[in-house]
């Protein structure tokens, strides 16, 4: 699938290659928003599917304009559960944000989901003022709050979940 995003031809696929995996990190990290333990689970959850490819419970879409990786969402089914999903990762490189690559990457996902018979997304980030842009993008592109939990995170620091 190819779609114009500004001066970025985008192409959105569900293959994750041996060599997004250092591009994945060089993403995530120069996005500024995550501490070093949250950067080894992002990579976490890529070994997983590099490793086990489709037997993994960690999906993928990546949007890439030629070889290279502008964003990517990971998902999947939540253990225990019949139809709910989890987007555990979604990122955009900083150059490219604000051009649609997130809405077209979640939206992506949720076709996927949709497609395996999953009927409900949740989404979950702080409500720490950093991640104020990340709470607007969701509400923006659909999702709505279904619970806060308080202090989930560390003192001052709520759990946002979205649907
Ligand atoms: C959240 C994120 C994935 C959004 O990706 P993006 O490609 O920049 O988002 P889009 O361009 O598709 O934006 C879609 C809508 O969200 C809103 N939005 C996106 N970024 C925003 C920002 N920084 N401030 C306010 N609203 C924002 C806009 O209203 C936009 O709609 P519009 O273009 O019609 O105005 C990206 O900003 C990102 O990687 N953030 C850092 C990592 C992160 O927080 N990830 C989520 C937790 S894992």
């Amino acid at each position: 699938m190819g779609a114009e995003t500004g001066t970025l031809t985008l192409q959105l696929r569900d293959e994750l290659l041996r060599s997004d995996r250092p591009q994945i990190e060089r993403i995530v990290r120069s996005c500024g928003y995550f501490r070093e333990d949250e950067i080894a689970v992002a990579l976490e959850l890529t070994d997983d599917r590099l490793t086990k490819g489709a037997m993994s419970d960690y999906r993928f879409v990546i949007a890439a304009h030629g070889d290279q990786v502008v964003g990517y969402c990971c998902y999947g089914r939540i253990p225990c559960t019949v139809h709910s999903y989890d987007i555990y990762w979604i990122v955009v490189d900083p150059e490219a944000q604000r051009s649609g690559i997130g809405r077209k990457l979640l939206a992506a996902a949720e076709d996927r989901i949709r497609a395996a018979g999953g009927a409900r997304v949740y989404v979950e980030t702080s409500n720490r003022p950093q991640y104020e842009s990340t709470r607007k993008f969701y509400l923006r592109v659909g999702y709505s709050v279904e619970c806060v939990l308080r202090e989930f995170y560390a003192p001052n620091d709520d759990k946002v979940v979205f649907l």
